[in-house]
């Protein structure tokens, strides 16, 4: 043996007895238990080492050939095999995730095994509905269970850390990142963001088909002035702690591993060298025991941001600022030796990061075995029917329906003869987004192929007009949308000849998502021009709408029959569709996110504030809070959502109109199921604190229910209300419960139809 390989073997020896590898109890063990293997390890770690934990790589693997040359490319080969990188992200397939492992276990010093990230925001191959539209499904059981199917296919391509889910909360839909986060709710939000983090990381990291989740994006990124995406942020405290936070805190309960900081400044200090958010607050106040990463290149983004003087700086502000793993600015693993040698930063600080990253690592039991995701007999389960089975579920349930006059809605089984219309209705790769990174493109079943399949109707197709043309996730959009009208006239003659017109509209898959921010919410390009061409002939017309944030269809709300939300719905996406349009599933589905009139109302938002001139005080006034060429109300509230049948409210009953810290009530309601089909409606309840030591908003979303009922059956829904649903971050800058009178609301929106005051006391 060389003299290398017996050291090696020293190492590694001792650290089998010290950390207990092979041990499959490893999840089992305390926090005390891991802590004292983490630190056993640490002490045998120099510094380099330590630092190389915290430094993240993009993959430049490829198994069949040499790795890229450019840039500081060439020397992840080298800093891998020196045990300078502590994880890579963008490396995936079991071939792949074990030449990486390998070389992390087998040459470097220690054999640490590197963890392995990727974006794995709705699904892996195998894709759900995008986030925002799951989040319309209200259905917590279904939304978690997308992410067990995530994290088990990712897990089957040798991936064990995701960073989803995305909870930054948004009002603002020209940002193209709605599209990956739960809306603008922090209580809906807060229930996902545990059901996601959940269903990814499962009861046991130690299984093989279970990966840590990441919290991200740290924090108010969702909150970029004019929806511009990385642009800056500037809030003030109540909506930070009130809006921006829960979500976070809720992934936090829930056990997140990991949280993600973001690209914006928050108030002047860019989120990745804020210390105040990642040290004071998540780690200190809220007890996170798990590792913070960068975004991609946020940290020397610092410099650009006019925060940090240079990329040295960088790396001193941010580690400083308590971000433990640098992803893709190489600054950790250049800069932070020096910077502990001259004393800038605190050696404590490198071992705090660096025993959170191993901690994560004992946790997923990697030491016990660094390959436990690399069974390709496993691999070959991605993309199974039981998968796709459990992603139809939910991508049915998060359709919304819009509009449905003269019950136009479901089509006929037999004997309708339908036009099939729209540059979405054959697409098979834009219901699959902009986060298919290992999605194979044209693997969603379209429109056209789900009706096709599902009867026998008689289906003629034509696009009408281009949306996308050549590669359209690099270029702009006045670039990919045509000018060729030619195909209008085409599909108005068949429209003309038949009995419904399905027109499948929107934004292409790469229209939202990172980088895609939006001025305009109308239809891009010319799809306004052919649903209006169309409309002149055949007005039995079904929109259709496959997009990534809320649109501003008030042409086609005004004219238009029946409307459907369908989204951006993942690999099963025409199958749901079809099973909705026809009426075998009942529409579900709410807006998680209020839908404006025009994007001049932008931000807006249900639980907005009443400000000092809420209402017009007498005809023709204009000193109120209002425009003078828009109306203040959106075209489609938070909470909207209608089915094929119709609900009945009634009966709102407290069974108290006060209570204390001690106490609590019940608010019931009764609800009927008027109309001749079953369904199943999600029953909301709100609350209004009418005065207190800051303003509050009109209405606050506090509980709901999903609630199936037979034709005629009427079913009594309750919620408990007690001092926790009151609470807010007072002026005393804490969570408290303030004395008063309230308003509660019940409905199936957040345009309530039943209402009732109670009053709190300490
Ligand atoms: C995004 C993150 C993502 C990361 C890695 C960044 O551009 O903001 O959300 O996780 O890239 O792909």
């Amino acid at each position: 043996m060389k003299l290398k390989n017996i050291m090696k073997f020293c190492l590694v020896s001792s650290l089998v007895l010290v950390v207990g590898c092979k041990n499959p109890s490893i999840t089992t063990k305390t926090n005390a238990d891991l802590d004292k293997k983490v630190d056993s390890l640490l002490a045998l770690m120099t510094l380099d080492e330590k630092i190389g934990q915290m430094n993240q790589y993009n993959g430049f693997w490829d198994a069949t050939g040499p790795s890229p040359k450019q840039g500081n490319a060439s020397k992840k080969y080298e800093h891998l095999e020196s045990g300078l990188v502590g994880s890579m992200l963008n490396v995936r397939g079991v071939e792949n995730v074990k030449a990486v492992q390998k070389i992390a276990v087998e040459k470097t010093r220690l054999g640490i095994p590197l963890l392995i990230g990727f974006d794995v925001i709705h699904g892996y191959q195998t894709l759900s509905p995008i986030p925002l539209a799951e989040a319309a499904s209200w259905d917590l059981a279904a939304i978690k269970k997308s992410s067990e199917i995530a994290a088990e296919e990712a897990a089957a391509a040798g991936i064990n850390w995701t960073f989803a889910p995305m909870v930054d909360i948004s009002r603002d839909a020209r940002w193209g990142r709605v599209m990956e986060g739960a809306g603008e709710d922090p209580y809906l939000g807060s229930l996902i963001a545990e059901a996601r983090v959940k269903g990814f990381q499962g009861e046991d990291l130690s299984a093989v088909n279970t990966i840590i989740a990441c919290a991200k994006h740290f924090a108010g990124y969702g909150f970029a002035e004019s929806g511009r995406e990385y642009n800056t942020v500037d809030i003030g405290t109540s909506t930070l702690y009130n809006t921006v936070f829960p979500p976070f805190i809720a992934a936090t309960k829930a056990g997140v591993r990991t949280f993600m900081n973001s690209f914006n400044e928050l108030n002047g200090i860019p989120a990745t060298g804020n210390k105040f958010l990642q040290r004071d607050i998540l780690k200190n106040k809220w007890g996170f025991e798990g590792f913070v990463i960068s975004d991609w290149e946020s940290i020397i983004e610092m410099t650009d941001h006019g925060y940090a003087e240079n990329d040295k700086h960088a790396a001193e502000i941010a580690i400083n600022a308590g971000s433990d793993m640098d992803m893709e600015s190489y600054v950790y693993v250049n800069y932070l030796a020096e910077l502990v040698k001259e004393g800038k930063v605190d050696e404590k600080l490198i071992d705090d990061a660096a025993g959170r990253i191993l901690k994560v690592k004992f946790e997923l039991g990697l030491f016990d075995d660094p390959y436990k995701y690399c069974d390709t007999e496993r691999e070959k389960t991605i993309g199974s029917k039981k998968n796709k089975e459990a992603v139809l579920d939910v991508a049915k349930k998060s359709i919304v329906l819009l509009k449905n006059e003269n019950n136009l809605l479901p089509l006929k089984k037999k004997g309708a003869k339908i036009a099939l219309i729209g540059p979405l209705a054959a697409d098979k790769t834009s219901p699959l987004g902009s986060w298919r990174l290992a999605a194979e493109d044209n693997t969603a079943i379209s429109v056209l192929e789900g009706l096709q399949k599902y009867t026998d109707n008689k289906v003629t197709y034509h696009k009408g007009v281009t949306l996308t043309e050549g590669k359209p996730e690099f270029v702009t959009e006045t670039q990919i949308n045509t000018t060729d009208r030619t195909g209008i006239k085409e599909a108005v003659s068949i429209a003309k000849k038949n009995d419904v017109v399905v027109l499948v509209l929107g934004e292409h898959g790469f229209q939202s998502g990172e980088g895609r921010s939006r001025t305009s919410l109308n239809l891009p390009g010319l799809q306004q021009e052919l649903l209006e061409a169309v409309y002149q002939v055949n007005k039995n017309i079904v929109l259709v709408l496959m997009n990534g944030r809320p649109l501003t269809i008030n042409w086609a709300d005004k004219n238009i029959p029946a409307i459907v939300e369908a989204w951006q719905l993942g690999t099963q996406s025409g199958h749901a569709i079809a099973q909705v349009l026809y009426g075998d599933y009942n529409p579900s589905g709410k807006l998680p996110m209020t839908f404006p009139k025009s994007v001049g109302q932008i931000p807006i938002y249900y639980n907005y504030k009443n400000t000092g001139r809420p209402t017009i005080p007498a005809p023709n006034q204009v000193f109120w809070s209002h425009y003078i060429d828009e109306s203040n109300e959106p075209l489609y509230e938070f909470g909207y959502g209608l089915s094929y049948t119709t609900f009945k409210y009634e009966n709102l009953k407290l069974s108290s109109h006060k209570f204390n810290k001690d106490t609590e009530f019940t608010a019931s309601i009764s609800l009927t199921n008027t109309g001749k089909v079953a369904g199943k409606e999600v029953v909301q309840f709100y609350i209004q604190d009418l005065f207190a030591s800051i303003t509050r908003p009109v209405k606050e979303l506090k509980g709901f229910e999903m609630v199936a009922l037979e034709p005629g059956e009427s079913k009594e829904i309750s919620f408990t209300i007690d001092k926790k649903i009151i609470e807010f971050y007072t002026v005393n800058n804490k969570w408290e419960s303030e004395p008063g009178d309230f308003k509660i609301f019940i409905g199936g929106s957040s345009k309530t139809v039943l209402e009732d005051t109670f009053s709190y006391s300490n």
